[in-house]
């Protein structure tokens, strides 16, 4: 680790030791390490994230900011019993997105859409700039006028450092601004859970097209592609979700559309966020065009009713999906398909309402984990108690237990005989007409890596399998009449699209 990285924490603690506050100290950190900008980026910028505690024993700070034992390895600074210490996670740092880019990332952006800009490139903006990742990108790649914004007086004194000729001012990157020939950036990720109500509201209100459990970061994407002028370039870091969610589809039809994607990588991770991010680079206004790197036009994307920003998406996958679709009903037209109870009540602990033992209105009950474990405890069944109860058949008839979370994995799906209630961590598939459908062909249907490759091509690779996406899986229809037909007969497949099929759950 740099010699700056250790100057600039040593620099923090004196002035934090000497009696001056938070925000004196991470300038001075900034001041320290001036001569290189990504370190005043890296380093003052996570000073910048922290907040103040008092030690409590002898204890010693590595580069990350992590306590480590006085003398351990790694170790840049002591900090005595009693004295200040910068801590991580400042508890505004997750509502407000505040995770600052790699450097090779904010340099791969900001190259990409310089390239995909047409004509001159003065003016280049990162309207949600943090402590100036793009804009020392932007500083290296030469362009002429650099400007950035933030909410974060703190963090843009910070950027002010890293790039001393930036222009940057306080403004919410939400309202519409002056255009730019560039526009990069890493707008704020803020799932639903940890947003502000307020402003959830407002969001709606202005942007009517908002739909479901947005992410911040769709309102915030939408309104930085609005400031870049006709034909220049975007570049921008978008958590992996927002590219093939429902409630991003709206907006993602309407980028297809209007402007020529020229770059789509990922997912790629990012150190801090628990989500993986894609980059996506646009000439503004140059749409529609067929999606990199494969070229699927846009006409075929769009015939999605996803429209997935899926890089791996390939010309024919969606006129494969299609003739799928024409010989098959939908799962959700057999079967009730729901996600399973939230086991406690409104405002109450997660574990309010389970026990592990029997009792006078107990029913089994297990979530995912648990249910593939084959284990199960007992839940206090009081629908007047709980967050959305569900109906008791549902759980006590003969079901489809399917894992919501699969993360990158193929589908995990068991039946259910014995009536165990499931947590929310599963969805339940009921046939309405069991007759019509044995459960076990049903299983093996939801199990095909054929039914996987259509949910991957409509709906992205790596997607939970909440109830409307388990709901669409396609059953081939003469396979419902004739119980020995295989799959692929039953849909007509050639072995070239088995093949393209299989390739995508590969
Ligand atoms: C994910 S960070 C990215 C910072 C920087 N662009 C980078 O990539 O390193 C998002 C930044 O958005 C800022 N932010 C959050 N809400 C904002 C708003 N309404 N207007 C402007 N900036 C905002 C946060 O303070 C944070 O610095």
């Amino acid at each position: 680790m740099g010699a700056s990285v250790k100057r600039a924490l040593r620099a923090y603690l004196d002035r934090l030791w000497d009696g001056e506050d938070h925000a004196e100290a991470v300038l001075a950190a900034a001041r320290a390490c001036a001569a290189e900008p990504w370190k005043v980026v890296g380093q003052a910028g996570l000073l910048a994230r922290c907040r103040v505690e008092h030690a409590d024993r002898l204890l010693g700070l590595d580069a990350s900011l992590r306590v480590r034992p006085a003398g351990a390895m790694g170790v840049l600074a002591t900090v005595p019993l009693g004295a200040p210490y910068p801590v991580l996670l400042h508890p505004d740092r997750r509502r407000r997105g505040a995770y600052d880019t790699p450097v090779d990332m904010a340099r791969r952006v900001v190259a990409a859409a310089a390239g995909a800009c047409e004509g001159p490139l003065h003016r280049g903006l990162d309207p949600a700039c943090g402590t100036g990742a793009f804009l020392v990108a932007m500083a290296e790649h030469r362009v002429p006028e650099i400007h950035g914004s933030d909410l974060d007086p703190l963090v843009l004194e910070v950027a002010r450092i890293a790039v001393p000729r930036a222009q940057l001012s306080i403004a919410d990157a939400l309202l519409h601004g002056s255009q730019a020939d560039l526009v990069v950036g890493n707008p704020p990720f803020v799932p639903p859970e940890r947003q502000d109500k307020e402003l959830r509201v407002s969001l709606r209100r202005r942007f009517p097209w908002l739909r479901g459990r947005f992410d911040l970061v769709i309102p915030f994407a939408a309104v930085a592609v609005e400031r870049c002028r006709y034909l220049g370039g975007v570049g921008l870091v978008l958590p992996a979700p927002a590219m093939v969610q429902p409630y991003g589809a709206v907006l993602r039809r309407r980028w297809l559309q209007r402007h020529l994607v020229t770059d789509l990588s990922g997912p790629h991770p990012f150190p801090g966020a628990s989500v993986e991010v894609m980059l996506l680079v646009m000439r503004s206004g140059d749409g529609p065009a067929p999606m990199p790197p494969f070229g699927m036009t846009s006409e075929e994307l769009s015939r999605l009713e996803n429209v997935p920003f899926n890089p791996t998406l390939r010309p024919g996958d969606v006129g494969l999906v299609d003739e799928i679709r024409q010989r098959s009903l939908r799962l959700g037209e057999l079967c009730l398909v729901d996600t399973g109870v939230v086991a406690h009540s409104p405002g109450r602990s997660r574990e309010d309402l389970l026990h592990d033992a029997p009792g006078p209105d107990r029913v089994p009950y297990a979530d995912a984990r648990e249910f593939f474990q084959g284990r199960h405890r007992w839940l206090e069944y009081r629908p007047d108690r709980m967050h959305r109860a569900k109906r008791p058949e549902m759980f006590e008839h003969p079901k489809i237990v399917v894992q919501r979370i699969r993360g990158k994995g193929s589908v995990k799906a068991a039946i259910d005989r014995e009536g165990i209630y499931l947590g929310h961590t599963c969805t339940v598939v009921c046939p309405r007409a069991p007759e019509r459908v044995p459960l076990d062909r049903l299983r093996d249907l939801i199990l095909s890596p054929l039914v996987d490759a259509v949910t991957r091509i409509e709906r992205g690779q790596r997607m939970d399998l909440y109830p409307r996406d388990v709901a669409a899986f396609p059953v081939p229809c003469s396979w419902l009449e004739d119980p020995d037909v295989p799959l692929v007969e039953a849909w007509g497949l050639g072995e070239e699209q088995v093949e393209r099929l299989m390739g995508v759950v590969a």
